[in-house]
């Protein structure tokens, strides 16, 4: 009974199957649901090869009529799974265009671009002014010993610039340091010379805050080393930076004191008509090489510091040292 198939039930069969598979497959709405009836339908285990299956109880001679048509119905909902798929390919773009489409008259959300606060991008320009002259560049640490901050650096015992007004001991022999010199002794300590190095960085002093005093400031200390340096190559130096940064102004020296140069002096440029003190140096002082180790029969050389603020200020025209700390945008978006 169930042995018997005729070649009509199979081909009544097919038909079937077709029209079902149109159906299903016009009203499929995504890939995945298109593959999935794919499978379905033509593979493996899919309903046309159960229906064929059966096509081997068929005469030999009417199996091919069956092949055929089994063929075309494969051909025919192969078409309409490539057709369906694009069609619903274009419906998601579509659907996506109009999802994302940009919408040119909303508010703007506007994110205002970030830039360097002013004191850290003069330190940026001093340092690559230096840079440029062949320096390196050296930190040292904020919390200094006495030995590097001061009696390294030749400053005796009796020192103003020792006294508990200037100076936060830390205990212990240690205190926040005062200046950024103690860079020079740490340098050399790891470094023999020749040297040229750049020492940037953050300095503590008792100072009540006013105008032009805050207790926590910046300085940049300068440092060569070498055999044959002199005082002209010092004021070659320290003109060709102070031109670079302020302008091609006149630059004088005076002589001045300090413990750790000698001779010493203060350095003023001219700035819109008026002489204004910018910073310090001098060679370095013999008694400061001997206590690194150094001949200075052999080696001289030149030290500056510079108070970083003061750079800044003098050059942006800034008139109250406090504007740089408090963080107001109305100020700092100025730069
Ligand atoms: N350390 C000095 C200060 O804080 C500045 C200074 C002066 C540094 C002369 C130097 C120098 O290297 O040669 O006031």
């Amino acid at each position: 009974m169930s042995a018997t198939v005729s070649l009509q039930q199979l081909t009544d069969q097919l038909v079937a199957l077709e029209s079902e598979a149109a159906a299903e497959i016009s009203t499929a709405t995504t890939a995945a649901e298109l593959e999935e009836l794919r499978v379905g339908l033509l593979g493996k285990k899919g309903r046309l090869s159960g229906l064929l299956g059966a096509m081997g109880k068929l005469p030999g001679d009417e199996r091919p009529l069956i092949g055929q048509r089994a063929n075309v119905l494969k051909e025919q909902v192969q078409n309409l799974l490539g057709e369906r798929l694009k069609a619903v390919k274009t419906a998601a773009m579509a659907e996506r265009i109009a999802r994302e489409s940009l919408d040119v008259t909303a508010p703007c959300s506007y994110t205002p671009a970030g830039h360097r606060h002013p004191l850290i991008s003069t330190i940026e320009e001093i340092v690559d002014i230096f840079s440029g002259l062949g320096y390196r560049v050296s930190e040292g640490p904020e919390i200094e010993t006495d030995h590097y901050n001061f009696s390294a650096l030749n400053i005796p015992e009796h020192h103003p610039a020792r006294d508990m007004q200037d100076t936060f001991y830390l205990g212990e022999g240690r205190l926040l340091r005062t200046h950024t010199s103690p860079v020079q002794i740490r340098y050399l300590e790891q470094n023999p010379p020749p040297v040229r190095v750049v020492a940037p960085g953050r300095v503590y002093r008792r100072d009540p805050v006013d105008a032009t005093h805050s207790p926590v400031f910046h300085q940049v200390e300068v440092l060569a080393i070498d055999e044959g340096l002199d005082f002209s190559h010092l004021r070659g130096t320290v003109t060709a930076f102070l031109q670079q940064f302020f302008g091609d102004l006149p630059v004088r020296f005076r002589a001045s004191y300090f413990p750790f140069t000698e001779p010493s002096a203060e350095v003023d440029v001219q700035w819109r008509g008026r002489w204004l003190e910018v910073m310090g140096c001098g060679m370095v002082d013999p008694a400061v090489l001997t206590g690194m180790g150094l001949d200075p029969e052999r080696w001289s050389g030149f030290a500056a510091g510079l108070g970083v603020e003061r750079f800044c200020m003098v050059r942006h025209g800034i008139d109250d040292i406090r504007r740089l700390y408090t963080s107001d945008l109305r100020f700092l978006e100025q730069f």
